[in-house]
């Protein structure tokens, strides 16, 4: 059964399946059924908001009492995240080097992956603070496949990376105690160090800037264990292949799939042409049965109309066996 879903459930799968369709009308049928949701859309090209029929953007939107949603903008996180570096390399170096700094920064702005960081980093933040703001799910609609196990993956990346970053920080500060530990005459003075020199300030700034980060990404690691995926796909032949990757790709990050939606699935009792259709459509869902095992399989047929707002996604819902409250 499709509510029966831990916290942290992610919706992964080819661009145009129904990620976001399905991803939202379980976070519906959840918030429903009186649990606190946060629905979040990962993939740039969101379109949570052209679904609700309302502007929603990288600020939590509260559709209903118990509903919230929110489409992450890498741009915005980006711009925050090169402010707070702006700062500690200003107060870092001379005023001379400022410029310099200016254009390190935009260009690290435009390197490869600095968007995929900027959406973990924000997802990262709304997920390790989903306890205290009381939402008893967040579920999140991804861009396609690929993006999802990257992203799902890159927590240890950026815990390890920080790691590295502290681990380098000890080694340059002991460094720089050495040296000033001595003065131009090789007489040992470090007993003279202050606790609270400008430069032991500024370490103890950074330190605390990657100490934070660290225990962000582990939290962020931690939530992930109990996480799982919920993997859309159509009855076509290259996207059952395709979708037994992906589940083999988030096994091996250690993220189980909940279920596999199939959807579109064409109707059996409409004319000889979607019978043919519905038939071998059949056969590549026993192709997926066969690779998954015991895993939940469920269908939901093509519908007439684009589904939209609260009524059509109610009905969707309906069509994935989610039980109304
Ligand atoms: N079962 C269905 N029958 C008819 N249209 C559907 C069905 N599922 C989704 N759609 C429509 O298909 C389009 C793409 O769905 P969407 O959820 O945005 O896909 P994705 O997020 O995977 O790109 C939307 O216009 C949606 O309303
Ligand atoms: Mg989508």
């Amino acid at each position: 059964m499709l509510l029966d879903l831990p916290p942290l459930v992610f919706f992964g799968g080819k661009g145009g399946v129904g990620k976001t369709t399905t991803a939202a009308a379980v976070a519906l049928a959840l918030s429903e059924a009186g649990r606190k949701v946060l629905l979040v859309s990962t993939d740039p090209a969101h379109n949570l908001g052209h679904l609700w029929g309302v502007k929603i953007g990288d600020q939590e939107y509260s559709l209903s009492e118990n509903l919230e949603v929110c489409e992450i903008d890498p741009a915005l996180t980006t711009k925050k995240h090169l402010e707070q570096a702006r700062e500690v390399m200003y107060s870092m170096m001379p005023e001379r080097l400022h410029k310099e700094v200016d254009h390190h920064l935009a260009l690290s702005a435009s390197t490869p992956g600095a968007h995929e960081a900027a959406i973990l980093e924000r997802l990262a933040d709304l997920i390790t603070t989903r306890e205290e703001r009381g939402y008893e799910h967040v579920i999140v609609d991804t861009a396609p496949s690929g993006h999802t196990a990257h992203l799902l993956d890159m927590p240890e990346l950026m815990g390890a990376w920080t790691e590295g970053l502290l681990q380098r920080r000890a080694q340059s500060e002991k460094f720089g105690e050495v040296v000033r530990g001595f003065d131009a005459t090789g007489k040992d003075k470090a007993a003279g160090v202050s606790g609270d020199s400008p430069v032991e300030r500024r370490n103890n700034r950074i330190r605390h800037i990657l100490l934070r980060r660290k225990e962000k990404f582990a939290k962020l690691r931690h939530e992930l264990k109990h996480a799982v995926c919920v993997i859309v796909l159509v009855p076509e032949r290259l996207p059952v292949l395709e979708s037994v990757e992906f589940k083999e790709e988030l096994a091996r990050i250690g993220v189980p799939v909940a279920g596999y939606v199939v959807n579109r699935c064409s109707p059996a009792d409409q004319g000889e042409f979607l019978a043919a259709r519905r038939e071998r459509e059949e056969g590549f869902i026993a192709q997926l049965r066969a690779s998954v095992g015991d895993a939940l399989i469920v269908r939901v047929p093509l519908l007439a109309t684009e589904v939209q707002g609260f009524a059509g996604l109610r009905e969707y819902a309906e069509a994935l066996g989610l039980s109304r409250s």
